[in-house]
């Protein structure tokens, strides 16, 4: 096979301190609110992408496993979409994708988030393109929007953006990890699939929720506050914002119908017990995705303090320290 149409890349997951929930724009994918997060070390996946004349569809392999390639085949077309502007010849092939991730999938660890940053970059890099960072980011978020802050390290802002076609809706590196080391325990409820996943999960959040219009309403003021305080390196700012952006996000979740409960037992046991760290002075704030995993970030020197805690909580199977992780990049 020509080793030109393969590239392999590698994407680290993220988790937002300002959170993403609801679409402006359902076939592009834009974001109803802008979004600010931090990419995790820890945690990656790596894809493979080759492009081939003897496929007769796209091919998706998970974990090795043969999987839906919906939503890969989306971002592949519009890849093709792009090599066909520049005369490429991968335009007019089907590709197959391989991709592991070092964590649980599906379990609301944002796999997809670095699943199609890796996708993004891979697919790219074996089309024979070299796509600006911003581009990256928007192929990226056609797969998944959490996915378009995952091209980047450290701190990263997604923009709502208001322009029809999605060209403004894109993240872009807010601060490099090396200016503020944080960490970030990740505490593991549940290995399972979660039950509804967040695309699902948000539209319904949109059509039912009595408090999605002020879920939209106060996001700017969330995403200046949250750009102040790592502007100040204000930790404390940037943590008891950062749980009442999640509880916040949560309560629309509670709010939606049908419910979309995302906690377990061991999650709620986890949030008291990131609050009794704080009585005991350790500086610790959780935040939590559409999912029963419980992230807690801190600063470095208490990440073994917390990790152990969490690791305390009945129902926690498992806590793992991250520190914070770079942009996505290729391997091959
Ligand atoms: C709760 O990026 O998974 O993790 O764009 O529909 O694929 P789609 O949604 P996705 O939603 C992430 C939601 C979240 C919050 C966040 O990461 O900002």
């Amino acid at each position: 096979m020509d080793g030109g149409a393969t590239a392999v890349a590698r994407a680290h997951s993220n988790i937002a301190l300002v959170k993403y929930w609801g679409k402006r724009d359902a076939t592009l994918n834009t974001p109803a609110v802008g979004s600010i997060s931090v990419t995790l070390d820890a945690l990656y996946t790596d894809t493979r992408v080759t492009f081939a004349p003897d496929l007769a569809v796209d091919e998706f392999w998970l974990a090795g496993c043969r999987s839906d390639a919906t939503r890969i085949t989306h971002v592949l077309d519009l890849v093709r979409g792009y090599a066909a502007s520049m005369g490429l010849p991968t335009a007019g092939l089907n590709a197959v994708v391989s991709s592991t991730n070092n964590f649980p999938t599906g379990a609301g660890l944002a796999s997809s988030a670095s699943g199609f940053a890796a996708l993004a970059l891979a697919a790219s890099g074996a089309a024979g393109l070299a796509l600006p960072a911003r581009e990256l980011s928007i192929l990226a978020r056609h797969g998944s929007g959490s996915a378009a802050r995952s091209i980047f390290g450290g701190f990263a802002e997604m923009h709502a953006g208001t322009a029809a076609d999605g060209s403004d809706a894109y993240a872009e590196e807010l601060l490099d990890r090396a200016d503020w080391p944080l960490a970030v325990v990740v505490a593991i409820t549940e290995h399972g699939e979660k039950s509804i996943n967040s695309t699902i999960g948000m539209n319904e959040s949109k059509a039912s929720s009595p408090f999605y219009q002020a879920w939209l309403d106060s996001a700017d003021g969330d995403l200046a506050e949250m750009r102040g305080a790592i502007h100040d390196r204000d930790f404390t700012r940037l943590g008891e914002l950062s749980e009442y952006n999640c509880l916040k996000l949560h309560a629309l979740m509670l709010t939606t119908r049908p419910a979309l409960i995302y906690w377990n037992a061991a999650t709620v046991a986890a949030m008291h017990a990131v609050q009794g760290l704080r009585a005991a002075g350790v500086s610790a704030y959780f935040t939590i995705d559409a999912g029963p995993q419980v992230k807690v970030l801190c600063r470095p020197g208490d990440a073994a303090a917390v990790q152990h805690a969490m690791a305390l909580v009945p129902g926690v199977h498992e806590a793992r320290i991250s520190a914070l992780g770079p942009a996505a990049f290729r391997l091959e």
